[in-house]
């Protein structure tokens, strides 16, 4: 059940949908404050979605493929979401980028988490190449989508060590720990208290 005093959140992803499922979880208690109104994705047949559906969660799907342009299916996109009346979007696993029309409707409330501690390891590739660096830390970042890849204001970080044994996927795994107890606390966080965004600094409150 929505509640409709509490902020609305939009989740997007592209994958499994661990961290979805952390905030599926966290919204199911309703002292989180804030509801899961929508889950949506870039590609259907992913675990993500199937978690949304599991939970009673409405999901739509906007695939880049169905469109004659990115700039179609950035509108298409921001269009499915605004259908949800968000108070913040989600990114949690989404491998796309957002465009200019997203950007121009949900910029500075839209929330991105990337698996490596920013600014370092930005892109698609995080932990494999945090571990090919040869770093002893990393981790994970939570932060405000702009136009830039993983740039955007940082709401927080969280450290993992790299084990002498790692592979890619052993410490993926370790930061995903880490990133779904970050973005549970901190999406709550910002939902029930808000925010706002002064140069680099993100000001909650
Ligand atoms: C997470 O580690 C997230 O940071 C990463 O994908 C994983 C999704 O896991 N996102 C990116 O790399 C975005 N560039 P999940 O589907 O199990 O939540």
């Amino acid at each position: 059940m929505t509640d409709p005093a509490r902020p609305r959140l939009v989740v997007l992803v592209s994958g499994s949908g661990t961290n979805l499922q952390a905030l599926l979880d966290a919204a199911a208690d309703p002292a989180y404050g804030a509801d899961v109104v929508a889950v949506g994705a870039d590609r259907a047949g992913i675990e993500g979605l199937a978690r949304a559906e599991r939970a009673g969660v409405p999901t739509f799907v906007e695939r880049v493929g169905d469109h004659a342009s990115r700039a179609d299916w950035d509108a298409a996109l921001t269009a499915a979401v605004a259908a949800h009346q968000p108070d913040l979007v989600v990114l949690a696993g989404f491998m796309k980028l957002v465009g200019p029309a997203f950007l121009a409707a949900f910029g500075g409330r839209t929330l991105n988490t990337h698996p490596a501690l920013s600014p370092s390891f930005p892109g698609m590739h995080g932990p494999a190449d945090a571990l090919a660096y040869g770093v002893k830390v990393t981790g994970c970042t939570l932060f405000v989508v702009d136009e830039g890849v993983d740039t955007g204001v940082i709401v927080e970080q969280a450290v993992v060590r790299v084990e002498d044994d790692d592979d890619v996927e052993s410490l993926h795994e370790r930061i995903k720990t880490a990133e779904r107890s970050m973005l549970v606390e901190q999406v709550g966080r910002l939902a029930r208290e808000g925010f706002r965004v002064e140069g680099r600094r993100l000001l909650v409150g």
